[in-house]
């Protein structure tokens, strides 16, 4: 296996990953009674997944090998909504560094068709990162006022499986 291969093999975990995590964040904002926190995080899970199998679908159409590996054991308690969604903004910071050493890589490697396709990802983190930031700068101004925690939770319960890129 090329060693861009193997990395992408790597990424297709984390993104697997990170998807469970999404899911185990978007289980306690449902046992909290954040319902729309929790649908949020379901479909940014729901997302995580989709990345992993673009990847996937590249790695054989580029008749590579893939190798599924263990998934980590996702964090699964936290002492609020500003701890879930600061947790989602360091994942996605540490995304956009595993993407950007791929994509280092690849070009090291000239790997010139695994660089056209991570390019996608590249733009995707900017806006992944910026998401979660908002939500956490959000949850900064509103500390734990309730009225307002609802109103956002509410807000948040408005993200479709559509408006999800
Ligand atoms: Fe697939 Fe949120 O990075």
């Amino acid at each position: 296996m090329t060693k861009v291969q193997e990395a992408i093999n790597d990424q297709i975990n984390a993104e697997l990953s990170s998807s469970y995590s999404y899911l185990a964040m978007s289980a306690f904002c449902e046992a909290q009674n954040f319902r729309g926190c929790a649908k949020w995080l379901r479909i940014q899970s729901q997302e995580e997944y989709a990345h992993a199998m673009k990847l996937y679908d590249f790695l054989l159409a580029r008749n590579g090998a893939v190798t599924l590996n263990a998934i980590q054991k996702p964090a699964g308690k936290y002492r609020s909504l500003t701890e879930v969604f600061e947790a989602s903004l360091a994942q996605e910071q540490s995304v956009s560094k595993q993407i950007d050493a791929l994509y280092e890589l690849a070009f090291k490697e000239k790997a010139f068709a695994a660089m056209v396709e991570l390019q996608w990802f590249l733009t995707e983190q900017v806006e992944e990162e910026k998401s979660a930031r908002d939500i956490v700068a959000r949850l900064h101004l509103v500390k734990s006022d309730p009225a307002a925690l609802l109103d956002l939770d509410r807000e948040l319960g408005a993200r479709s499986v559509e408006s999800a890129k």
